[in-house]
């Protein structure tokens, strides 16, 4: 590690100091779970529709003046906020204050005149600024905020300047979690599809779920959005007993035909009208049906399904356990990541656990601690109100959306013991007979002979992990004990108090997400590894953190 940073040229050194002090700049100022801390789940997530619904996405020129620019919109209204982000060119988030703000842009906004194409004369909130090219040279550029995760060198480094694990954990949290802007972002990027959808359906809404929402999304992680047709906030339907009049409808054969058909037209919709909307694929098939594409000026990965409202509400779940104590949130970040680092996990879909199901596993394990730090998700459920009341497809999905409800137990374990402990745990769980169950917050006997069974908080009957194979399972288990392992070494613990703050090698976290001898996928590390007795390997390893440690870590590039 000490050899690959002093060995850099100065001008690599200093770019990367200065995405060091960006990403800490970054950290600092995040307050995106603090800030919202006192409003329902809802409350939020209806809070930042609205916003995005007033914003605007504008394409900028290399070089223009930020001043300027803002005068020019503020003509059509209060500008609430704005800010700048580069992503194969430069882009500007602008919010108003008022809608009636964006119909005025609009109307002094004009389609281009393509030459040698033809434009769809679909009129979007994506939009280009044109800045005369006389007017171009000596602009000030503004600020970019960052939108991708800093490199596993930039962590790796971070980390190491920490005093202690826990401050490790916090720091890795804060690194990768999504900005409040970053947010914002894809709250807009929802809606501007949303406008595309409402072609078909005026009232529709696009709905962001999953780590966008739940408060473990890392910053780079994929727009998971749901076509809200009917209202999935409204409450049960009202029946009266009088006069009434319903609408006329077409059927279809099943409901999951209904969610495919929708999703199909409104798939070629995205493709052929979307400006910034490439690479649309119907995975009409799978399980949860879905059209996948990439938004390009946001660079985000899109997935949108229809008909999906347990899955909003197993991201309402997520989202309250990590709001209840900072240590979950710690937790299942730098379980996640370490994962990803050790190719545990993958963004590539497969017979590897994913990082909802990892999310559950911290859970189920703060569950287990004594005293628990976290609620059975039935206990959630005993709490809610009359209003709380939820029930998707037979399902019940009632859960308490007032935190102040939820009375936690004093459990003072530090979260670098926690995540040692998490090493131990499932490094010696029984997968083969024992099933996780955050609802009882109790293992259960396994109702089927997959690897591993991870029950769906809300639809019960479906195992969350049914993809993980026994490969992938063993590969699962074989790290964590091997990280629990090197938990215990004092090389691992303690920050070596002789090196100076810029070349210090990696230890108590940053040691974890070193190349593991036990895990890799090849066939070479197998047959090594039965060959090797466990304590041989560890040895191994920890001679190779002193010898060639960093120089590997640094060479992995971005997770
Ligand atoms: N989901 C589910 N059952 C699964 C997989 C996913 O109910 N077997 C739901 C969860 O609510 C999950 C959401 O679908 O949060 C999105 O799935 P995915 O994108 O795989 O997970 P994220 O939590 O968004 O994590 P990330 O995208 O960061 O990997
Ligand atoms: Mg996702």
């Amino acid at each position: 590690f000490d050899r690959f940073y002093l060995g850099l040229e100065t001008q690599t050194q200093r770019r990367l100091t200065s995405t060091i002090s960006a990403i800490k700049a970054q950290a600092g100022n995040n307050t995106v779970t603090k800030a919202k801390e006192n409003k329902t789940f809802q409350a939020i997530q209806e809070e930042r529709r609205e916003q995005a619904e007033r914003s605007v996405l504008i394409s900028c020129p290399p070089k223009f003046n930020e001043n300027k620019f803002l005068d020019y919109l503020s003509k059509h209204g209060t500008i609430n906020k704005h800010f700048f982000y580069s992503s194969y060119g430069t882009y500007a988030v602008v919010e108003f204050s008022s809608e009636e703000s964006i119909s005025s842009l609009k109307e002094s906004t004009h389609l281009p005149a393509v030459e040698h194409e033809a434009a769809v004369p679909f009129k979007s909130r994506l939009l280009s600024l044109k800045w005369p090219g006389n007017q171009m040279n000596n602009q000030p550029m503004p600020t970019f905020q960052e939108q991708s995760p800093p490199s596993i060198g930039d962590i790796s480094q971070l980390l190491s300047e920490k005093d202690s694990i826990d401050e490790q954990l916090q720091c890795l949290t804060e690194a990768l979690q999504l900005t409040e802007k970053n947010i914002n972002l894809r709250f807009l990027v929802c809606s501007l599809l949303g406008d595309i959808a409402g072609a078909y359906f005026p009232e529709c809404i696009i709905r962001p779920f999953g780590s966008t929402v739940n408060g473990f999304g890392k910053l780079g992680c994929d727009v998971d959005m749901i076509l809200d047709l009917d209202g999935i906030y409204a409450t049960s339907q009202k029946k009266g007993s009088g006069l009434s009049l319903e609408y006329q409808v077409k059927r279809g054969a099943s409901e999951r035909a209904v969610t495919q058909s929708i999703l199909s037209v409104i798939g070629k919709c995205v493709d052929q009208f979307g400006p910034g909307c490439v690479g649309v694929q119907n995975i009409l098939q799978a399980r949860c049906p879905l059209v996948r594409f990439s938004h390009q000026p946001s660079g985000f990965q899109c997935d949108l399904t229809a008909n999906n409202r347990v899955a909003m509400k197993s991201s309402e779940l997520l989202f309250i356990y990590g709001q209840l104590d900072p240590r979950v949130r710690h937790l299942v970040f730098s379980v996640r990541y370490w994962a990803r680092v050790h190719s545990i996990t993958s963004s590539i879909p497969g017979a590897w656990i994913t990082n909802f199901s990892l999310t559950v596993l911290v859970v189920f394990f703060l569950q287990q601690r004594s005293p628990p730090i976290l609620p059975t998700l039935d206990r959630l459920t005993e709490l809610a109100g009359p209003s709380d009341k939820c029930v998707i497809e037979g399902n019940d999905c009632t859960i308490v959306s007032d935190l102040s409800k939820i009375t936690l137990q004093k459990n003072t374990d530090t979260s670098a013991k926690l995540l040692q402990e998490f090493f131990e745990f499932y490094g010696n769980f029984p997968f083969n007979k024992a099933s996780i169950n955050i609802r009882k917050g109790k293992e259960q006997s396994k109702p089927e002979t997959t690897a591993l069974y991870i029950q769906n908080p809300f639809e019960t009957t479906l195992n969350v992990s049914k993809n993980v194979n026994a490969t992938q399972l063993e590969r699962f288990v074989k790290l964590c004990q091997e990280s629990a392992w090197l938990f215990q070494k004092s090389e691992i613990l303690n920050r070596s108090s002789s090196q100076s703050a810029e070349t210090v090698s990696p230890w108590g976290f940053s040691a974890l997400l070193l190349p593991s001898v036990t895990s890799g996928a090849g066939v070479k590390s197998r047959r090594k590894r039965k060959l090797e007795p466990a304590s041989s390997r560890i040895k191994t390893l920890l001679d190779s953190l002193k010898i060639k440690g960093g120089e590997t870590v640094a060479k992995k590039g971005s997770a």
